[in-house]
């Protein structure tokens, strides 16, 4: 039986893998651990309390926190840690970055070290392309690439990879890293920019398109990730790091055009804004080494901005309370003074 403590489990990734693990693995008992910031929310989990009630457990909880960590990895017996939480918004990094160095370099320190109190416990780190900063050229990257990030996110990330290594290094804790590129699906807080995008269009507002909008990415759907992360975490060799994506990329107007037409709005709603300070032009991973473990991703671009699409249509109870929330001062401060360009 594999008992999963899953830090940030209550965000958009952690929800969707508890939700996955809890039906693919009949065996297996979840804790999530989440602090609820803005971006966690219990209804994420609703519907997974409901069928799988008791092989979830949730503790409120900081990852900063070490005796709070370390009480409940003994309180529940915990064999594997599996941590998502992070701050996890660029632009929110840009904007104040401490949060992001508490919790995404120190707080996953507190992790790797009570995993190693509590005698060497199995560790994965969720990471992101991000760490390898932008890609040159038609290079993709490879796990093996020095880290080169770019952002304060970035760099908080990469802080937390380098730590999670040394400690399999320093320690023989056995970790395991997984580097993913940009994931949507359901329940992502409406601040990144695919569910952004929908949620604006729905209300005919502009879509904030950041430069010339030819910007790459690898557009994932986050089921393809959560089956990622599971088959790393079954297979992935102890000490080694997986980049998880499609292996392809796209222009974020490419990415705009599907959302629009899905969604039968005009492309009069693009509305090109000051770019992003710093903004990474490409990410682009080679994914071999996690095929090689038997994964493949089965959603295409464009089928995981359809169906993305097609869940926020479907699930304004989840959104739309949001987007009433502290988000209106999020979007005022990032959105309001910026300037209109093109
Ligand atoms: P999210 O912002 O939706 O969720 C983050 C979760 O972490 C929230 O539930 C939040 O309450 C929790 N959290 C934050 N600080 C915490 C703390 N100090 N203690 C405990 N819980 C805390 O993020 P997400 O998009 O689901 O990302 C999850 C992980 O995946 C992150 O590590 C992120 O870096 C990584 N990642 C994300 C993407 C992406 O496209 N979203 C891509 C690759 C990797
Ligand atoms: P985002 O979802 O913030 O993810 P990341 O920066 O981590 O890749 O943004 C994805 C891309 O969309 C990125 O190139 C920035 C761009 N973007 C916009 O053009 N406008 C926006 O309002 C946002 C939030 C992002």
């Amino acid at each position: 039986m594999q008992k999963l403590f899953v830090t940030g489990g209550a965000g958009f990734i952690g929800c969707n893998f508890v939700r996955y693990m809890l039906e693919r693995h009949p065996e297996c008992s979840v804790v999530v651990y989440d602090k609820l910031t803005y971006a966690g929310r219990m209804e994420n989990l609703l519907d997974v309390q409901a069928r799988h009630g008791s092989r979830l457990h949730f503790v409120r909880g900081d990852i900063c926190d070490a005796a709070a960590v370390e009480g409940a990895l003994r309180e529940y017996g915990v064999d594997t840690i599996v941590n998502f939480a992070a701050e996890t918004h660029v632009d929110r990094s840009i904007l104040n970055p401490d949060a992001f160095i508490q919790t995404d370099v120190y707080g996953t320190y507190v992790l790797l070290e009570a995993a190693r109190k509590a005698g060497n416990l199995r560790y994965h780190q969720i990471s992101t392309d991000e760490v390898y900063g932008h890609i040159h050229g038609d290079h993709r990257s490879m796990e093996s690439d020095n880290l080169a990030p770019r952002s304060p996110y970035a760099a908080s990330k990469a802080g937390g990879d380098h730590m999670a290594a040394a400690y399999w290094i320093t320690y023989g804790l056995p970790v395991t890293i997984s580097r993913g590129a940009n994931n949507i699906g359901p329940f992502q807080y409406p601040e990144k920019v695919v569910p952004l995008f929908v949620t604006n269009a729905l209300a005919d507002l502009a879509l904030p398109v950041y430069g010339d909008g030819r910007q790459m990415r690898d557009y994932q759907h986050v089921l393809d990730h959560c089956v990622g992360i599971d088959v790393v975490l079954q297979r992935g060799e102890i000490g080694q790091t997986y980049n998880i994506g499609t292996g392809r990329e796209m222009t974020n107007l490419e990415m705009v055009e599907i959302l629009l037409e899905e969604l039968g709005k005009p492309r009069s709603l693009i509305q090109h804004v000051e770019d992003r300070q710093g903004h990474d032009r490409r990410y682009c991973m080679n994914v071999d080494k996690v095929m090689a473990l038997g994964w493949e991703p089965s959603y295409t671009h464009e089928a995981a901005i359809r169906a993305t699409v097609r869940w926020y249509v479907d699930n304004r109870w989840w959104w739309e309370p949001i987007r009433s929330g502290e988000f209106q001062d999020y979007y005022q401060r990032l959105y309001g003074q910026r300037k209109v360009i093109g």
